[in-house]
């Protein structure tokens, strides 16, 4: 089932989402969900906070749902190291029209369970590593918006607004 993305400024999308404990089939049918309303809006990835369930539950596919062996399911994710640095554009279903260069670390190291509970670590580069940092910032409330500059996301915040006024957004 295609789920309805809440958009910018939902206040669900900057409270922490909530650790999941049980995993079981409300959990599958979020997750299926996910990747249903992520293919559907030609994402990489979406974040349980985003389809109205504040919970630490992403999925990533950098495929766009054309190899099944890369799509990901984080329950409980957390970036345990991370090195260098990646500047590079960005973009967030809860931001309809906004891409934006955002400074992201260029490599990352995850712990995170699967839908059945088992932990896993995996590693992450360039545009995943870009990914998972983007989905487990909303797991933790935190949007886009708040990791560009000061100069950038006034901008974004003005053509938000504008399109708010226009019945756009
Ligand atoms: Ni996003």
């Amino acid at each position: 089932m295609i789920r309805k993305i809440v958009k910018y400024p939902e206040p669900i999308l900057s409270q922490p989402g909530e650790p999941v404990t049980e995993f079981n089939a409300e959990l599958r049918k979020l997750v299926a969900d996910m990747f249903e309303t992520t293919y559907a809006s030609q994402g990489i990835g979406l974040a349980a906070p985003q389809v109205g369930a504040s919970k630490r539950v992403t999925v990533i596919d950098l495929s766009m749902g054309k190899k099944p062996e890369d799509k990901l399911v984080l329950v409980n994710p957390e970036i345990i190291s991370s090195e260098g640095r990646l500047y590079d554009e960005e973009g967030c279903l809860s931001f309809p029209d906004i891409r934006e260069k955002v400074v992201r670390a260029a490599k990352v190291r995850v712990r995170a369970q699967d839908v059945h509970g088992k932990w896993f670590e995996m590693d992450g580069e360039e545009l995943m590593a870009r990914c998972l940092q983007h989905e487990i910032d909303h797991l933790d409330g935190i949007l886009f918006l708040v990791r560009m500059s000061a100069l950038k996301r006034n901008l974004n915040l003005r053509k938000i607004r504008k399109m708010q006024a226009n019945g756009e957004w």
